[in-house]
């Protein structure tokens, strides 16, 4: 069932959006060579109760962290722990802040120091793919037209894309209906309705898109071992132009 949400649940999303996007940004910030994967989890719990919400994903299905931090051939869910950063590496962030009963959920992926060019323009073709798929993230377009966005912008720049795991509706719950892929045919699933409100997160990878689950649970790899990045943001379907609620805050959010 796809819950649409009335203008006071946005205004409420506006917020939980903009303490996520603060911790992405944050962690962003301490990516560099030398630091400690739990050091930026830590800043990042600190950061999200600090503005009055809770780490969505700390206890989620039982996640042992506030932020999933996922490192070179890790696609996403890397859990954040004793790993030390090197020049080169390139970092995907994921964070989700819940805030008066209502997720922000958002991703980005940020380069260690100096990477290569290639690093480098899979982090920013993984961006625009998102970008390529917002313009169409209007009433009456459908979830499937997303997914089509995402693999003809990947796929014409010879990327692998992740099939195992999807975007999704957000809301109240982190995970509600529909699941966005990133890929496939256009023309088919739900139609896009103003209240809606969905994460879309492409992952792309610089070899196949195939991915296997460590057994630790959590981190999801590239079976190639071929580098990945993750870029997401929460949008919120209206009459007209789409809004990105997983936006910095102008003001104070409390
Ligand atoms: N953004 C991810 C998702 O939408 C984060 C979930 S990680 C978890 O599924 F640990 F919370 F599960
Ligand atoms: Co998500």
């Amino acid at each position: 069932m796809i819950v649409i949400k009335s203008a006071k649940d946005i205004e409420i999303m506006k917020k939980a959006g903009a303490i996520a996007a603060g911790a992405r940004a944050l962690a962003g910030s301490m990516v560099r060579p030398g630091v400690e994967l739990r050091q930026i989890d830590k800043a990042v719990h600190q950061f999200i109760l600090s503005h009055g919400a809770k780490a969505t994903f700390l206890g989620y299905g039982g996640y042992p962290a506030s932020c999933c931090l996922s490192v070179n051939e890790v696609v996403i869910h890397g859990i954040p722990g004793n790993q030390v950063l090197k020049e080169g590496d390139i970092v995907s962030v994921d964070v989700g802040a819940t805030f008066q009963g209502f997720v922000g959920d958002c991703a980005d992926t940020f380069p260690c120091g100096a990477v290569s060019q290639e690093d480098e323009a899979l982090i920013r073709d993984t961006r625009q793919s998102f970008w390529e798929a917002f313009k169409i993230m209007r009433e009456g377009y459908r979830i499937g037209d997303i997914g089509a966005a995402v693999e003809s912008y990947c796929r014409s720049r010879g990327y692998g894309v992740v099939w195992e795991y999807t975007g999704h509706g957000v809301g109240r719950a982190m995970h509600e209906d529909p699941a966005i892929p990133n890929l496939g045919p256009a023309g088919h699933g739900a139609r896009l309705k103003s209240g809606m409100t969905i994460a879309v997160e492409p992952m792309i990878c610089q070899g196949t898109g195939d991915v296997h689950r460590l057994s630790d649970g959590w981190t999801v790899k590239t079976k190639d071992g071929k580098k990945s990045a993750h870029y997401e943001n929460t949008v919120w379907i209206t009459r007209s132009d789409p809004v990105i609620l997983t936006a910095l805050a102008e003001k104070p959010i409390r």
